[in-house]
């Protein structure tokens, strides 16, 4: 038996070997997690006592391998790779080293940076990765233990930071999740963080998307407000060449000072329009959108030993399946089943 499949799209898009939706979007970005383990149970995203999937209900690395190449032949450019907590994949470094045989524009990753070696980092980008983002929500450790219910430090993930770009990264981003009243002080300090050691600091609404049900629209700290208050230190002016797809909106100091910001304001205003990305779970299931209901699980076409052709068609499918957008602001707005660390950032 194979595993609900999206509805088919129309002959023509069929035959097109391109991902489009039926809203007109080109999809060439795709959003692999490699894993839905994580060792950092951080609020916002994952509540201590979540079940993570049995091992054999995961991908192996040469299903992903195959999945990513069948979809390079459709039409996609740029990968990131994402978890739960990707360094945990036992053969991530092999994946990497296979994916960067690919012929794609860019190769990224998220981490949590809890361990980013020198020796590490040189291997992924003599393998092909290209860009790193670390997730940091705050500089404060005794609130790093609050918020990540982890036992690492601020201190470790600024290494790794630094390590990353020491060992030629050439500008790492840093992700902040930004809540009222948990971690929304830190605004300023982290354009500072930016500014003094050349970093592209990417601000982030709080999204529903967390598995403990928390989130209110009270906690989301806005974009808006995120750049009023860096602006009262440091004025900002728009950074040119941003892509249209991009997720962030990016800023560079007006006086000029090293390091970027970047605004991502997926709840007060959402950039579906031009959204050009796909992701696939740990587990081989396709999702048109973070926020959809649909998913579409390929799994058994790669166990199956299907062809490249049958792979590239179920993607056609699911791209064209992919939802106009979301609305997180309208009060029907449902949460998906899945949380963060189950789709992949
Ligand atoms: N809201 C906003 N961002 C989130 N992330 C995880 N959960 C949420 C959420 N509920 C972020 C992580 C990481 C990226 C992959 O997604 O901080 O930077
Ligand atoms: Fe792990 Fe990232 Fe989720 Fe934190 S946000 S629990 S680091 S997957």
């Amino acid at each position: 038996m194979l595993g609900p499949s999206p509805p088919e799209a129309p002959a023509d898009f069929r035959r097109s070997q391109e991902l489009r939706d039926a809203h007109g979007r080109v999809i060439t970005d795709l959003r692999l997690s490699v894993t839905d383990r994580c060792n950092f149970r951080c609020t916002y995203c994952l509540e201590p006592g979540t079940k993570f999937l049995p091992r054999q209900e995961l991908l192996h690395r040469d299903e992903y391998l195959r999945l990513v190449q069948a979809a390079v032949g459709v039409g996609i450019r740029t990968l990131r790779l994402t978890g739960g907590e990707p360094t945990l994949y036992p053969e991530l470094d092999e994946l990497i080293k296979d994916l960067g045989q690919l012929e794609l524009d860019d190769m990224a990753m998220t981490t949590n940076g809890w361990s980013v070696t020198r020796d590490r980092s040189r291997r992924w980008l003599d393998a092909g990765l290209r860009r790193l983002t670390f997730s940091l929500d705050t500089l404060q450790e005794d609130r790093m233990q609050t918020i990540t219910r982890s036992r690492t430090t601020v201190r470790e993930v600024l290494d790794s930071i630094m390590t990353a770009r020491d060992s030629g990264f050439p500008r790492p981003k840093v992700n902040m999740v930004v809540m009222t009243d948990v971690n929304h002080d830190e605004v300023a300090d982290f354009a500072a963080l930016a500014r003094t050691h050349d970093l592209d600091v990417r601000f982030i609404e709080f999204m529903p998307l967390d598995s403990g049900r928390n989130w209110e629209a009270e906690n989301v700290f806005t974009m808006k407000q995120v750049q009023q208050t860096i602006e009262k230190r440091w004025p900002l002016k728009r950074s040119s060449g941003d892509a249209p797809h991009s997720t962030s909106t990016n800023w560079l100091f007006a006086d000029d000072a090293p390091g970027k910001v970047g605004f991502i304001s997926p709840v007060s205003s959402p950039f579906c329009g031009a959204c050009n990305r796909l992701r696939v779970t740990a587990e081989g299931k396709i999702r048109p959108c973070l926020f959809s209901h649909a998913e579409w699980d390929v799994r058994p076409l790669l166990r199956r030993g299907l062809d490249e052709s049958s792979l590239q068609e179920f993607l056609i499918d699911a791209a064209w399946n992919k939802p106009r957008g979301h609305d997180i602001g309208n009060a029907e707005f449902q949460p998906p089943e899945r949380t963060m660390s189950a789709i992949g950032g």
